[in-house]
């Protein structure tokens, strides 16, 4: 099979998308496909139908390529690819709509609130803060890899935040700071990887500590008892199908001080080079990275 492997692109991710594009590439090489490394940025889409391509892999992270744009442009070309179809893609994008669906199913997720570009002032941010507790998250609604997020615990921080967030998007998330480590349960088809959780010395699990620092440690297994993880998983897939994802992904939550888990986002096209999360996952699941590609290749279209 003829796989074109998608990956750069434009958002503010292209650096992440060029390695796991790579990595890709060299995954489904070895595993005996034909494949075309193929960067959104310099091709028009429309060069695809020449190319006898079988699937499309996605490996573009961010706004154009995991949003649901990029998907529904294949639908029209009438190309498979890899992930979620248009709406699960729309919906795991943007963190605002998928707290909302979790809340609507009873599923777990920190309080918030969302502030819009065009009406925020600065005299709201002591109102917002004090509604969440004192300490929050920012986060713009339709980023990846903590781009634009920062901590405030003054309304004065707030603002400096938010201001930061608006060159990224027009609509903010502000969640309830949540005192716990992060994890992350991958999804392959309709199973959950092994949970993994992550611990940084640093502030929060940011950019630097996902790419950069070599301070970040990962457990996998993570060390919960069976059941915990079991019922962790089971929340992760419930969390991926509310949001109408498919195929593959990685849904990231935090684990309060009081042991309760806290939705935070799914990812529809989550980092892929050797070292990221999802690799990590499937090796311990069983499956090494050139298995793992395969798999996600098998997934699509179906
Ligand atoms: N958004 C990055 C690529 C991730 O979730 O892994
Ligand atoms: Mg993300």
């Amino acid at each position: 099979e003829k796989i074109a492997v998608l990956y750069g692109g434009t958002s503010a991710e292209r650096e992440v998308s060029l390695n796991s594009g790579r990595a890709v590439a060299n995954g489904l090489t070895a595993s005996g496909y034909e494949v075309v490394l193929f960067d959104t940025k310099d091709n028009k889409l429309t060069a695809l139908l020449d190319m006898n391509i079988d699937k499309v892999f996605i490996a573009l992270h961010g706004r154009g390529g995991e949003d649901g744009c990029l998907q529904g442009a294949l639908e029209y070309l009438g190309i498979p690819y890899t992930g979620s179809g248009v709406l699960g893609s729309a919906l795991s994008m943007d963190k605002i709509r998928s707290k909302q669906i979790w809340q609507a199913l009873d599923l777990p997720t920190a309080s918030f609130a969302i502030v819009e570009k065009q009406a925020f002032t600065p005299e709201d941010a002591s109102v917002i803060l004090a509604s969440l507790g004192g300490q929050v998250m920012v986060k713009p609604a339709n980023e990846g890899s903590s781009i634009g997020m920062a901590k405030a615990a003054s309304a004065q921080e707030l603002v400096a935040a938010l201001t930061a967030a608006f060159a990224f998007d027009e609509q903010i998330l502000v969640e309830e700071w949540i005192d716990g480590p992060e994890y992350t349960v991958s999804v392959l088809g309709d199973k959950a990887l092994p949970a993994i959780s992550m611990e940084t010395p640093r502030e929060f699990y940011d950019y630097e500590a996902k790419y950069q620092s070599t301070t970040t440690i990962y457990n996998c297994p993570c060390g919960l008892p069976a059941a915990e993880e079991a019922e962790l998983g089971e929340l992760a897939l419930k969390a991926f199908n509310a949001t109408g994802a498919k195929g593959w992904g990685r849904v990231d939550l935090m684990r309060n001080s009081l042991g309760e888990w806290q939705l935070l986002e799914v990812n529809t096209v989550p980092g892929m080079t050797e070292t990221s999360l999802v690799p990590k996952a499937a090796k311990v699941y069983g499956l090494d990275f050139n298995q793992l590609v395969d798999a996600i290749v098998q997934l699509a279209g179906k």
